[in-house]
């Protein structure tokens, strides 16, 4: 039996915050065991909106050692830079050719980040393509995300789908793995809305390197309702659900039954708030181990995108060959 194979990227704009910990990284811990995991800090993505270079640098310095505090282990999976790896930008434009402009002004978070910014690049209106590139360049079987990448994944699988079908078999079509709890971690302040580095209120987002007693406060203050019941409700509750969702993905427990374990907000926001701060203090401190070698997570980094391009430069090349480009 052939082991099936996991892809996931991430962003490095600045350090994820539990919504993404709770999504997706704590997942692609757990599918490094029993899958052959290949995890990207995508680079390219992020220049879709302008950066600070020093800041960039930095950013994905830390975001690998995060990931690797977390849990991410280079021995058990291939963690890589997306820049390291020339084929997904070479894949990215032959996926330009293979999804249509209707297909791309149709993402919603395309319509979100644009309205919000000033100057929309090329970039952030194509990022889906290059973000398919990504997925089909390892052959993937399966893409852990959180809930808000959900659109992005299908476009991803009807671009294999609409290649194969144009050139002939070439790409593995790819299923999303989106987590049954925590998918989708809400603001704490604004809990309609979900948890993003572009909060309206700090209160509202809580740091995976944040100052635990910081976060201690923030569950403390975490908006609720005025009803006095502790039940599992998204829809009516939205800020009761979200931490009986925070505390059941820390802790690995269905929300409804934690829901029926409590009468009381306090009881729930000082449980979740421990229990949240158990799971981070301990990242946190192997955090601060690592930093102090940045040079050995480089070259773990340098390791990872060699193994990367094994799989990257096979499946670039079948489909180059596919598509007709003459060979040099
Ligand atoms: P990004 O930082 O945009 O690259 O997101 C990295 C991962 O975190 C993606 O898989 C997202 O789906 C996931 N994610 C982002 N925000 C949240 C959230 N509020 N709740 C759950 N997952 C999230
Ligand atoms: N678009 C994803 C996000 O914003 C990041 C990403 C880029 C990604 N390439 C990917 C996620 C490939 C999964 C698979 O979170």
């Amino acid at each position: 039996m052939t082991t099936s194979r996991v892809f996931s990227g991430i962003q490095p704009t600045g350090d994820p915050h539990i919504g993404n910990f709770l999504g997706a990284i704590q997942n692609y811990v757990r599918m490094q065991d029993g899958h052959d995991a290949v995890y990207c800090i995508v680079d390219l993505h992020a220049i879709t909106v302008p950066k600070d270079p020093e800041e960039l640098r930095a950013n994905t310095l830390r975001l690998a050692q995060l990931l690797m505090a977390s849990g991410l282990d280079p021995e058990r999976c291939t963690l890589f830079v997306q820049s390291h790896v020339p084929e997904h930008a070479q894949l990215g434009w032959l996926m330009e050719g293979t999804v249509s402009f209707g297909e791309l002004s149709r993402m919603t978070q395309f319509k979100e980040k644009g309205d919000r910014s000033e100057f929309v690049s090329a970039g952030l209106f194509t990022y889906p393509a290059l973000q398919a590139a990504d997925i089909l360049l390892y052959d993937t079987n399966f893409v852990p995300v959180g809930d808000d990448q959900r659109q992005h994944l299908e476009l991803s699988r009807d671009a294999a789908q609409r290649f194969n079908s144009r050139y002939g078999e070439t790409f593995v079509v790819p299923e999303h793995v989106i987590p049954p709890v925590a998918a989708r971690v809400m603001d704490l302040q604004r809990p309609d809305d979900k948890m993003s580095k572009s909060a309206a209120a700090e209160n509202g987002l809580v740091m995976m390197l944040e100052d635990l007693k910081s976060i201690e406060k923030k569950f403390k203050r975490a908006v609720t309702d005025s009803d006095g019941e502790v039940r599992w409700d998204p829809e009516n509750k939205a800020g009761v659900s979200n931490l009986l969702s925070i505390l059941g993905a820390v802790t690995d427990q269905d929300p409804k039954n934690l829901a029926e374990q409590y009468t009381q907000y306090g009881a729930l926001k000082v449980d979740t708030a421990e229990a949240v701060i158990a799971k981070l203090g301990p990242i946190q401190q192997r955090f601060a181990e690592l930093q102090a070698d940045p040079a050995e997570t480089s070259r773990l980094l340098r390791l990872g995108a060699e193994k990367a391009r094994e799989v990257a430069t096979v499946v670039y090349e079948r489909a180059r060959t596919n598509i007709g480009f003459l060979q040099p």
